[in-house]
C-alpha cells in the first residue's frame, strides 16, 4: 500500500478518481462512510467495480476520515493508488490533490464519487465514448429525478445548453425546483481540468472548493462542456444516512435476485428472501422464504433451500442438495444429493454424496479456541438429534443412531454404526408387576 506516492511516471487510461474522504457525519459511526455495507459488500466496491467495468485501468480513491480502514478494505489491488486528503476542503480540492499521482497523464479522467454505490458501468462507459466523440473537456452525466433534494441542479440556457451547477444551498427559489441534477459523475480531459481547478474559489454557502465550479470555469475558458441525460434516478442514490443505506440495500436486493431469477433460478417471495452480492446460484434451484444467504456462498444446479435456512460465508452447496427449515450452515461444503432438511447446525464441516442429516444433528465445531472440522463420507446417514463433536470423521455409509454424542476426535469406519446412550428400557403395559 503506497500512499500519494511513489509519483506515477506512466498513468494507464482512461483513469478514475473516486472521491472517498468524507466522514459522512450524519451516518453517525465510527467506520468510514464508503465502508458501510450494502449486501455484504461495502459501498465503495460497487464504485471500484463500475469504474472499472466502465473502462477504467488507473483508479485513484481519494481518502480522508478513517483513510487506514478503506486502504485497508481496497488493499492489493494493483490497478488502484490512494489520494489522502488531510483535511476534507472540498470536491474540487479533493480531485486537485491526486494532480501529483497522475503526472503528465493526458486523457479522460472519470470523476465518481465513492458513496453512490448504485452506479452501473453501463452508462459510465457511455460517458466515456461520448467524451471522446465530442471532443468535450468535460462531460457531465445527469439524471432527472422525483425529488432533487440534495443534489446540485443541472442549469440549462433556452436552447437546452449547460451553463452551470447550481449548489442545493446557493439555489434560487426558482434553481430549486429544477429536476435534473448532478450525480456526480464526469468527465475531465486532462490537463484541462488542472487549469479550470486552479480557478476555483470558495465564495459558497460552505465556504468549499467546489469541483461543480470547474465546468463553468472551462466553459468560461472557451471549452466545450455538455451534459447529458444518460443516468437513471435509481442509479444515483447517495448514501448520507442510515435510512439512504437502507434504501440503497433494497434496490441492490431486487438486483441481485432479478439477475437470479434470470439465470433460472426460483424465488418463491422475493420480498422475504435475502441473497448477498457475492452468491452464485444455479438453474432450477428454489429459494423458499426467509432465507438468509450471506456472504461468499455458492448454491448448484436443482437445489432446495429453505424456507427459514441460513446459510453462511464459505458455504459450497453442490447440485440436487436440499437444506430446510432451521438448518445454519457456515463453511461448509455438502456435496450433492445430501439433505438437511430441519433444525440442523453445520460448521466447518464436508459432508460427503446422498447424505442424510437428521433432525436436529448438529456439528460442535467450536472448542472454545478454535474451530475444529467435521468430515461425512457418502452414504452416511446422521440421526435426529446427533452432536459431533468435532474434530470428528463418519465414515462412508456409516450410521450414527438418534441422540448419539460423538466425542472429539473419533473416528467412525465406513460401515460402522454407533448409536447413543441406550435406553433404559421401559416398563410396558402388558409387563407384570
Ligand atoms: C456533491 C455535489 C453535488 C451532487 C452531490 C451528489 C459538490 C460541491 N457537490 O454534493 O452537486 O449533486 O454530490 O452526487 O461537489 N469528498 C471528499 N473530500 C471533500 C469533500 C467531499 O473526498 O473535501 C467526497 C465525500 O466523501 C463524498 C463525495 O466527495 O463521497 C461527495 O461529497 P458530499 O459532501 O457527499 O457532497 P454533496 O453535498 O452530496
Ligand atoms: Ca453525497
Amino acid at each position: 500500500m503506497s500512499v500519494n506516492g511513489p509519483v506515477a511516471t506512466t498513468v494507464n487510461g482512461p483513469v478514475a478518481i473516486i472521491l472517498a474522504a468524507g466522514q459522512g457525519k450524519r451516518m453517525k459511526s465510527e467506520t468510514a462512510k464508503v465502508l458501510h455495507e450494502v449486501c455484504g459488500r461495502p459501498m465503495i466496491r460497487y464504485v471500484v467495480d463500475a469504474a472499472r467495468g466502465a473502462g477504467a485501468r488507473t483508479i485513484i480513491v481519494v481518502v480522508g476520515y478513517a483513510a487506514d480502514q478503506v486502504l485497508e478494505s481496497l488493499h492489493g489491488e494493483p490497478d488502484i493508488r490512494f489520494a489522502t486528503q488531510a483535511e476534507q476542503l472540498g470536491t474540487g480540492h479533493a480531485v486537485k490533490i491526486c494532480r501529483p499521482l497522475l503526472g503528465d497523464y493526458q486523457g479522460p479522467a472519470l470523476i465518481l464519487v465513492g458513496d453512490e454505490p448504485l452506479l452501473r458501468p453501463e452508462p459510465l462507459a457511455d460517458l466515456l465514448t461520448r467524451q471522446k466523440q465530442e471532443g468535450a473537456a468535460c462531460l457531465l452525466g445527469t439524471a432527472k429525478v422525483h425529488d432533487p433534494m440534495g443534489f446540485g441542479r443541472i442549469l440549462r440556457d433556452s436552447a437546452g445548453r449547460f451553463l452551470r451547477i447550481a449548489e442545493e444551498r446557493d439555489c434560487t427559489p426558482e434553481e430549486k425546483a429544477i429536476r435534473e441534477v448532478n450525480p456526480s459523475c464526469y468527465v475531465f480531459e486532462l490537463p484541462l481540468l488542472w487549469d479550470a481547478i486552479e480557478q476555483i474559489g470558495t465564495s459558497n454557502a460552505q465556504g468549499e472548493y467546489y469541483l461543480t465550479d470547474a465546468p463553468e470555469r472551462l466553459l468560461a475558458m472557451g471549452r466545450k462542456v455538455m451534459a447529458l441525460n444518460v443516468l437513471q434516478s435509481d442509479d444515483i442514490l447517495g448514501v448520507n444516512t442510515r435510512q439512504h443505506l437502507a434504501q440503497a440495500a433494497s434496490v441492490m436486493q431486487a438486483r441481485i435476485q432479478d439477475h437470479w431469477m434470470t439465470e433460472g433460478v426460483t424465488i418463491v417471495d422475493p420480498h422475504n428472501t435475502y441473497i448477498d452480492s457475492r452468491a452464485t446460484i444455479g438453474r432450477d434451484t428454489d429459494i423458499y422464504p426467509f432465507s438468509v444467504i450471506s456472504g461468499n456462498v455458492k448454491i448448484g444446479a436443482m437445489c432446495r433451500v429453505g424456507p427459514f435456512t441460513h446459510l453462511r460465508d464459505g458455504t459450497v452447496l453442490e447440485d440436487r442438495v436440499e437444506v430446510g427449515a432451521f438448518v445454519e450452515i457456515s463453511k461448509s461444503r455438502i456435496d450433492s444429493g445430501s439433505i438437511a432438511r430441519h433444525l440442523a447446525y453445520l460448521g466447518n464441516a464436508h459432508v460427503g454424496r446422498n447424505v442424510n442429516v437428521g433432525a436436529g444433528a448438529i456439528t460442535a465445531n467450536y472448542d472454545g479456541t478454535r474451530k475444529n472440522e467435521t468430515r461425512i463420507g457418502d452414504r452416511a446417514f446422521i440421526g435426529s438429534g446427533v452432536i459431533l463433536v468435532a474434530p470428528v470423521n463418519v465414515g462412508q455409509e456409516a450410521t450414527v443412531g438418534a441422540g448419539a454424542v460423538v466425542t472429539r476426535g473419533k473416528h467412525i469406519d465406513d460401515g460402522e454404526t454407533v448409536v447413543g446412550v441406550p435406553a433404559r428400557r421401559l416398563p410396558t403395559r402388558t409387563d407384570q408387576p
